[in-house]
């Protein structure tokens, strides 16, 4: 089970964390694999163990650890487990990005969907986004999943007292906030952390190219909407530019609650021929300069 260079956490070294009713706490997935919340037991730290549906190459595994240690845009990877329901292949242990309200994280998708997110800090919410996204390329992975839910806002003012959190890690649930946790619009602290690697992939390896047959491409065309086109039709490999067309999607959800010229950009990113779409550093630019224009008055 064990993975040179990636730490292996015995499952004796790890807990269940419950809920009121005495059950295990999920925090995603579904039908392929799942997520749950549990506490490292020598140090009290909660972690979402995730259960791969897939084997992780040892080579890639090991090497993926290395380049990614340290990344602030992705949540710390703690090491690979025995799986919880028995599975075949090890679980990954990582940080848990508390909302701090409750056992669960609030995803790009959920501030949307409640409003969290508003005209003034969408802007810089897309900006973070884009900067997770540029530190992953500027260590050679292409994410290749990006989207609302699997983006997660992490509240600073939480960050920043996670350290204290953790020395009282029981009183986490009961934890009331002092002061409102989500930014004012003229205080957008939310931290970006990407999750969910099931899908990435090093720019030092092979080039991926997927092979549907035209049934399941159509399907996926539809259902994937963040995937560039030309990846779901197998024309081109995973790149740069197809985890732009992604970004494009998110920065178009972006623009529903926020500044409509996020839809504009978002189009631009999600243009059919990848070769038509901005270089991420572009996006960047242009979106730092729209933030340097609504403030001035
Ligand atoms: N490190 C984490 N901290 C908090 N919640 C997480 C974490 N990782 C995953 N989750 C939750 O579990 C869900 C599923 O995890 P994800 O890695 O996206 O797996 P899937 O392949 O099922 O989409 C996420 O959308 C998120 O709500
Ligand atoms: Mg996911």
């Amino acid at each position: 089970m064990g993975l040179s260079n990636v730490p292996y956490i015995p499952p004796g070294d790890l807990e269940e964390v419950e809920d009121e009713w005495g059950m295990p706490i999920f925090l995603g997935g579904g039908g392929n694999g799942a997520v749950q919340l549990m506490r490292i037991k020598s140090t009290q730290v909660l972690c979402a163990v995730k259960t791969q549906y897939k084997h992780l190459n040892e080579e890639t595994a090991s090497q993926s650890f290395e380049s990614i240690k340290g990344l602030e845009c992705i949540p710390t990877f703690f090491g690979v487990t025995l799986p919880p329901d028995d599975g075949p292949f090890p679980a990954i242990v990582q940080e848990f990005v508390t909302n701090g309200q409750s056992y669960t994280a609030t995803s790009l998708y959920d501030a949307t969907d409640k409003r969290l997110i508003t005209k003034d800090n969408s802007l810089q919410v897309a900006m973070d986004i884009c900067l997770a996204l540029r530190d992953m390329h500027a260590r050679y992975w292409l994410h290749c999943d990006i989207k609302s839910d699997n983006i997660l806002l992490q509240p600073s003012s939480v960050a920043d007292d996670t350290e204290d959190l953790w020395d009282d890690v029981d009183s986490v649930a009961s934890w009331e906030p002092t002061q409102d946790i989500y930014p004012t619009e003229s205080n957008p602290n939310f931290k970006i952390k990407l999750i969910d690697f099931g899908l990435t992939l090093n720019m030092n390896d092979q080039e991926q190219y997927l092979q549907f047959t035209d049934e399941r491409q159509a399907e996926v065309m539809k259902n994937s909407i963040h995937v560039a086109p030309e990846v779901i039709t197998g024309q081109r490999p995973f790149s740069k530019a197809s985890d732009v067309f992604s970004i494009g999607r998110v920065l178009k959800d972006l623009s529903v609650v926020g500044d409509d010229y996020l839809l504009r950009l978002g189009e631009q990113c999600m243009k059919p021929n990848p070769d038509e779409r901005p270089k991420l550093d572009d996006v960047i630019d242009i979106i730092n300069v729209r933030i340097q224009s609504v403030k001035i008055p």
